[in-house]
Parts: C-alpha cells; sequence; structure tokens
C-alpha cells in the first residue's frame, strides 16, 4: 500500500510517499481503508522534529482519520466490516490502510463525508469542550477567536455560532479573514495591526469580549486578554505562534477575568467515557446542520507534504484534508 513517511525529522518536503506493507488486524484490533486524513498545525511538528514529544523513526504522519472497515481481528465484531469509522491514531494516518483499537473508532453519521469526519473530532471536540466545559459559554455572548482561520479556529467559529455566541475572527490576512466569515464569524479583525484593540467597538458595538478563545500564543494573548470583560473567560487552547505567554497576575484580578486550560487531550485520557457526550452533540448538531465541518478543500496524499509545509509556514486556511479517492 502507499503511505507517506518520515524517514528523519526535518522539512515536510524529506517526506517520501512509498510502498509498504500493509498492516493485520491483531487482537481487539480493525483494519479500515483510509478514505481521509485530516491534518493540524501539531502533525506538521511532529514531522519537522519540533513537537515536545518525538515520533521513533520512521513513522506515517497524521493522526486524524476516517475509512471504511475492511478486516476485524480477535474479539470485534464482524458486522463492523463495511461501515464507515472515524478515529484518532498516534501516528499513520496518512496511508492507504490503518490497523486502530475497535474501542477508539466513532461511526460516521450518514450524512457526513470522509473529508468532514477526517478533520473533526479534534477540532470540534476541543471547541465544545472549551466553550461549554471550561468557558461556561451562554448564549449571546461575545468571543474573540484568535488564528480564526486556522484548523482549531475554524471548529471553534462553526461551534460558537451552533451555541447562539457572537463571534469576532482575529486573524493575519484579508484571505484569512474573509474564510472566517464566510464560516460564519460575525466580524473579523486584523490583530497584526498596532491599535486593534480600539477597532472592536466600532466593530460590534462593544469594547469587550466575554470569552477568548486561543490557539495561538505569543505577544497576541496579553492584548487579547486585556479586551475581556468583567467575568471573562481567556481559553488557553495552544501556541501555535511558538512563544509561551507570561500573562501578569495582576491582569486576571483587575479584570475580573480568569485564565483557563483547555486541554481536550488530557481531559479525555483521564476520562476515556468523557468524549462520548461531546460527540454525541456534536455529531446531532452535524445531522441537524447546526455546524457545517465540511472542509473547503482537499488535496490528494501527494501533495501531503506541501500542506504540511504550509502549515508550519503560516499559509494554511481552513483544516486541511488529504483524500485518498478520487
Ligand atoms: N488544547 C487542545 O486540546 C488542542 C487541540 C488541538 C489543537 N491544539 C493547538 O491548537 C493550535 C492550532 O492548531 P491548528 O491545527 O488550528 O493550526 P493552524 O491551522 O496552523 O492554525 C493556527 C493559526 O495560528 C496563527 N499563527 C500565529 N502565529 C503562527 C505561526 N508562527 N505559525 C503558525 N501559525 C501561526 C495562524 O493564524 P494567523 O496567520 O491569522 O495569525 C494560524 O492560522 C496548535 O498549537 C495546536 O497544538 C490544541
Amino acid at each position: 500500500m502507499k503511505a507517506i513517511r518520515c524517514l528523519q525529522y526535518g522539512p515536510p518536503a524529506d517526506l517520501v510517499l512509498e510502498e509498504i506493507d500493509e498492516p493485520a488486524p491483531s487482537k481487539g484490533k480493525l483494519v479500515i481503508e483510509t478514505e481521509a486524513a485530516g491534518l493540524g498545525y501539531v502533525d506538521a511538528l511532529l514531522v519537522a522534529g519540533r513537537y515536545q514529544v518525538k515520533t521513533p523513526l520512521p513513522f506515517v504522519p497524521g493522526s486524524e482519520v476516517a475509512g471504511k472497515v475492511v478486516a476485524v481481528g480477535e474479539g470485534v465484531s464482524e458486522a463492523l466490516v463495511g461501515k464507515r469509522v472515524m478515529a484518532l491514531s498516534p501516528v499513520g494516518a496518512l496511508a492507504e490502510k490503518l490497523a486502530l483499537p475497535a474501542a477508539a473508532c466513532i461511526p460516521v453519521p450518514d450524512a457526513m463525508s470522509a473529508e468532514a469526519a477526517a478533520g473533526f473530532i479534534v477540532s470540534y471536540c476541543t471547541a465544545l469542550y472549551g466553550f461549554e466545559t471550561c468557558g461556561h459559554m451562554k448564549a449571546g455572548e461575545t468571543v474573540l477567536v484568535l488564528g480564526a482561520a486556522g484548523g482549531v479556529g475554524m471548529a471553534a467559529i462553526d461551534v460558537a455560532k451552533a451555541m447562539g455566541a457572537t463571534v469576532v475572527a482575529a486573524a493575519s490576512t484579508e484571505e484569512k479573514r474573509a474564510a472566517a466569515k464566510a464560516a460564519g464569524a460575525d466580524f473579523a479583525i486584523d490583530y497584526t495591526k498596532e491599535e486593534w484593540r480600539k477597532e472592536l467597538e466600532p466593530l460590534t458595538g462593544r469594547r469587550d469580549v466575554d470569552l477568548v478563545y486561543d490557539p495561538v500564543g505569543g505577544d497576541i494573548s496579553e492584548t487579547a486578554f486585556r479586551c475581556l470583560a468583567p467575568g471573562g473567560r481567556h481559553l488557553v487552547v495552544g501556541f501555535a505562534a511558538g512563544d509561551i505567554p507570561r500573562i501578569p497576575l495582576n491582569l486576571p484580578l483587575l479584570k475580573r477575568s480568569s485564565i483557563v486550560g483547555v486541554d481536550w487531550g488530557g481531559h479525555i485520557r483521564a476520562d476515556p467515557g468523557a468524549n462520548v457526550p461531546l460527540m454525541k452533540t456534536l455529531t446531532a448538531w452535524a445531522s441537524e446542520g447546526r455546524i457545517h465541518p465540511e472542509p473547503a478543500a482537499s488535496y490528494p496524499l501527494k501533495e501531503a507534504p506541501v500542506v504540511l509545509q504550509r502549515l508550519l509556514d503560516r499559509e494554511s486556511v481552513g483544516k486541511p484534508v488529504i483524500r485518498f479517492q478520487g
């Protein structure tokens, strides 16, 4: 089968597309024929060897996947063969077939495409967990989404709108701001401008926001925190800018606002059952058309290195998905 492999850490251009052995279904596992794989910033960092955890070499990158079950191992129901599933796997998604623990696989709703399913679990669960469990967001509140045109940001816009929030999308380019608005944001702001905070009031009629959704970090985080209204919540999601901000502790006091960590991965590792209600809500919303996880574009397997490089270069727009058919 064809797979993209990382033989050494470095630029995604060093990845190789090659033939490797197909996986066999061992006890408790099933094998899927991959239909689509979602990529994110973390996948690109793993390939570059810049992530906090190093994956042993060689490896097949990609951790989000959707496909059709083609074989099952001992202890796994034969009835699963032919069913469409989505799952997370530490690595391995950029291959035509992948063995997965059966317990890790979630059925794909009939109305959802493989491309949507492959980009769904991480970014949408993080958004719902962040807004609902960590941020206690209520309908009618206003949220400022940083890095709004990234994969995580776009899902946050979609989920926040489904929860009845007003969304201000912050992004660095006109193309990204247009994409964020097309994804449902009510307003878009250029947060690379010096005085971008001052643009909130003319845009929204308010000088402040109730929540900040922050997958970016760096210098922007403190300015975003200063945008919070009393009782505001700054949701710490990630550090795509590279630098981990150090917010002075007098700020939460003076702003009467909180900084809340959103570690969805840690949340479900601590309690694997905790993701069931999140997925139940999100798949129901997707089936009702309340959220819109279809990616704007998908790419063939051979383009995966270019897609990963774009993530590293801050040039990616939306959730990048690799498709295996067509
Ligand atoms: N907490 C959790 O459970 C969780 C779950 C999933 C992902 N994450 C984290 O979320 C973050 C975003 O992931 P993603 O897949 O959405 O990435 P992405 O698609 O690349 O989006 C990240 C956004 O960050 C902004 N950015 C600012 N400085 C950047 C830089 N130096 N390099 C790259 N992007 C930069 C970019 O927007 P502008 O150009 O508009 O500034 C970009 O669109 C990652 O740090 C990831 O680790 C956290």
